[in-house]
């Protein structure tokens, strides 16, 4: 245990401040809001809580399109706001990690707004540009991530500049040494204001390609998503051996990159002793009940087996060399009582199981705001009431490729990022305790029932199940680093794995249907119920979606 670093020994905690809580009636949460939560937090067990963006930004994307690096949104509260929330975490033993989004800035940032001025202005080659084809149009056939053509015409320079995500998002040019400086000089800003780390956006798609061509079209309008034809491009672990160098190896910071397009066999280039981060989110075990087809939010039947492998490959790849960041949820997901569990399951139930998952598996887990209480999606009967930048490209995009308005909005409620953004629920009271105002998005429908203060009360509740397996977690060596192994592999019901080190055992088993399952039981001979759904357990049996956690006797 001695030989972990603080970052493995303990839990994260991701908030979506603008969803978080609000003291000031304005509808969106604020920096103090979260200061004001450190006991509860302490509490849940956390040691660090990632941030998502908080700086100054015209919000197209709630924050991911930055308009200063080093600067707070007003909406938040100020620097000194900033400040007193990493003291007083601090003094709650909890780091503040922060988001960097790098791969683009605002088109709001003062960077953009001069390099869109002239083709020879300083700032010129700060992002991408290119000349129209022949015809006028885009350089290439490439979509953007939220829909559309990555590309967008510029009066002024009489030029596109290319925007993997929105078009207020445009692309920054890592090729200039400048603007590297510029922003490893951003995130060494933080550095010294004490934070614990960084979470690191869309790290994949910074090194862009020589050559810019069309792509075989994976849509019926002739174009193809621009990541297929920018991610991972070679050269760019470069960059990131740079950006190491430059700010991650000055601090005991952790660091996690996001990490799309990077494969199991290349895993050993970006995290551990020759690579770059600590950890990196991966999507593999998040993208099964997905298709990956144009309308990447299509539901598609999966199997058990296939969540389990996932999960498996990732504790292989990451034992001797990195660490596996543990998540199903956070702000671009589903809630993972929806994503994983079948139709009709009890939610209190369902989100205990994924949570014995969660916090049973070797890593470093990361909890998701409303998760502890227990949060499910919601399902809203009209677009125009999703706020999400890609909820709205996904519907335009299904509607183009022939579904129904009916059925693409069955994607938005099964996909929906909103999902995951609907504000926080402390109290039964007037919109849930979040705020005076009027909520920037609605609540869900079932906060008088689930919430902070009902659950607080409640010995049975979710959120004291996270705390006391979290707790636990924390100072049990097996749950910390022993080794893990699968069980019962081709059973399509129950996910079943130990943990070990060399003199105890930890066995964990979780019946993901809503039948009762019966398998033979001779490993848990030796071992006593430590942790479960259900008040008791009949070894050997599990009812509708029990999680149960067995100790080894010692020997
Ligand atoms: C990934 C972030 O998690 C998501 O919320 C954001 O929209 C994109 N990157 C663009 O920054």
């Amino acid at each position: 245990m001695n030989n972990l670093k603080w970052w493995q020994k303990t839990a994260v905690y991701q908030i979506y401040p603008k969803s978080f809580l609000d003291t000031t009636g304005s509808g969106t949460g604020d920096i103090a809001g979260i200061t004001s939560k450190l006991d509860y937090l302490q509490k849940l067990g956390i040691g660090a809580i990632w941030l998502t963006p908080i700086y100054k930004s015209p919000m197209v994307d709630n924050g991911y399109d930055i308009a200063d690096y080093t600067s707070i949104d007003p909406s938040y509260g100020t620097m000194k706001d900033m400040e007193n929330l990493i003291d007083e975490a601090k003094k709650h033993n909890i780091k503040i990690v922060m988001d960097l989004v790098y791969n683009h800035s605002s088109d709001q940032h003062e960077w953009f707004k001069e390099s869109r001025k002239s083709r020879n202005n300083p700032k010129s080659d700060w992002y991408i540009w290119r000349d129209a084809k022949a015809d006028g149009s885009a350089p290439t056939n490439w979509r953007a991530i939220f829909g559309g053509s990555a590309w967008t015409w510029c009066e002024e320079r009489q030029q596109y500049y290319l925007h993997t995500f929105a078009p207020q998002q445009p692309d920054l040019n890592w090729e200039n040494p400048d603007v590297r400086h510029a922003l490893y000089e951003s995130a060494n800003f933080w550095l010294k204001k004490g934070v614990g780390g960084f979470r690191i956006d869309a790290i994949t798609y910074i090194k862009k390609p020589k050559e810019f061509v069309d792509g075989d079209p994976d849509s019926k309008d002739g174009t193809v998503a621009v990541h297929t034809m920018t991610a991972n491009t070679p050269g760019i672990l470069d960059f990131l051996h740079e950006f190491k160098r430059e700010v991650f190896d000055k601090g005991d910071i952790f660091t996690v990159g996001e990490a799309n397009g990077v494969s199991a066999d290349e895993l050993k280039n970006w995290v551990g002793v020759n690579g770059v981060f600590d950890m990196l989110f991966e999507f593999s075990h998040l993208v099964l009940p997905f298709t990956n087809g144009e309308i990447w939010c299509y539901p598609r039947e999966w199997k058990l087996t296939e969540l389990k492998k996932a999960l498996s490959d990732s504790q292989k790849a990451t034992k001797d060399n990195g660490w596996y960041p543990i998540f199903f949820e956070n702000h671009d997901q589903p809630r993972c009582v929806n994503h994983f569990m079948p139709k009709g399951a009890d939610m209190i139930k369902a989100a205990k199981a994924m949570a014995t998952i969660l916090l049973t598996l070797r890593g470093t887990p990361f909890i998701y705001q409303g998760q502890e209480l227990g949060f499910a999606n919601v399902a809203w009967d009209s677009i125009n009431k999703y706020n999400d930048i890609s909820s709205h490209g996904q519907y335009e995009l299904a509607l183009k490729e022939g579904f129904t308005p009916e059925q693409a909005m069955k994607f938005i409620h099964f996909f929906s990022r909103d999902n995951a953004r609907t504000p926080m629920q402390w109290t039964s009271g007037i919109n849930a305790g979040f705020t005076t105002g009027q909520s920037w998005l609605p609540l869900h429908n079932d906060f008088d029932k689930c919430n902070a203060e009902i659950e607080d009360n409640d010995k049975n509740s979710v959120l004291n199940y996270f705390r006391k397996l979290n707790n636990f977690r924390k100072q049990n060596e097996t749950l910390l680093n022993g080794d893990y192994k699968e069980l019962l592999k081709d059973d399509e019901s129950v996910y079943a794995f130990s943990r070990s080190t060399e003199n105890s055992k930890i066995y964990v088993l979780v019946n993901f249907t809503l039948n009762k399952v019966e398998f033979s039981a001779e490993f848990l001979n030796q071992s006593n119920l430590i942790f479960g759904n259900y008040e008791s357990n009949d070894k050997g049996i599990l009812r509708p979606l029990e999680a149960v956690v067995y100790e080894e006797a010692s020997k």
